[in-house]
């Protein structure tokens, strides 16, 4: 713990911070986890530029899990230390893939981002002012959130129209 650097939080203590952001580690591994499974079970038209795009988002959400670690650490807290603790101590939960047709992947994945970007705007609004380590962090992981959301609603658009293209063709 590194306590000057502890000594700059003003008017907010430490542990408020870390159970903060031990609550959105655990919303990272579980989106982490949850485009990992999606990307490997996901069915239907135009499902490699699903896969490409859930890839790349479970490489996010995993580089957003040690941003997070890293912080909890420096402010003296321990990253929940069992995978058990996940869902439990998470904000956004898990949806897992039952149905692997790629436009209910996207929607679950559509409502995670917005989970997240309520998450992080709710501690962007706690931290501002009194914590700018925590606050810049969050705003970095932020805007990936708001490109991830964006990113799969584009996604899901172009899948959408395509297959009311093919529906208009056949009829
Ligand atoms: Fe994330
Ligand atoms: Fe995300």
């Amino acid at each position: 713990m590194a306590k000057r650097g502890i000594s700059i939080l003003k008017g907010i203590e430490a542990e408020t911070v870390t159970e903060l952001l031990n609550k959105a580690y655990c919303d990272e591994w579980l989106a982490y986890y949850q485009y990992f499974i999606e990307s490997k079970v996901v069915k239907g038209l135009m499902k490699d530029a699903a896969i490409a795009e859930l890839d790349q988002h479970a490489a996010d959400e995993l580089r957003h899990a040690n941003m997070v670690a890293g912080r909890i650490l420096q402010l003296g807290g321990t990253p929940v230390l069992h995978p058990k603790d996940w869902l439990t101590h998470s904000n956004c939960g898990y949806d897992a893939p039952e149905n692997p047709d790629v436009l209910t992947v996207l929607e679950q994945a559509i409502k995670g981002e917005q989970c997240a970007i309520s998450v992080y705007s709710n501690i962007l609004d706690i931290t501002r002012e009194k914590d700018i380590i925590t606050y810049d962090l969050v705003s970095q992981i932020l805007a990936d959130e708001v490109e991830h959301e964006e990113d799969l609603q584009a996604l899901y658009d172009d899948i959408h129209e395509f297959i009311a293209d093919i529906k208009k063709n056949i009829h």
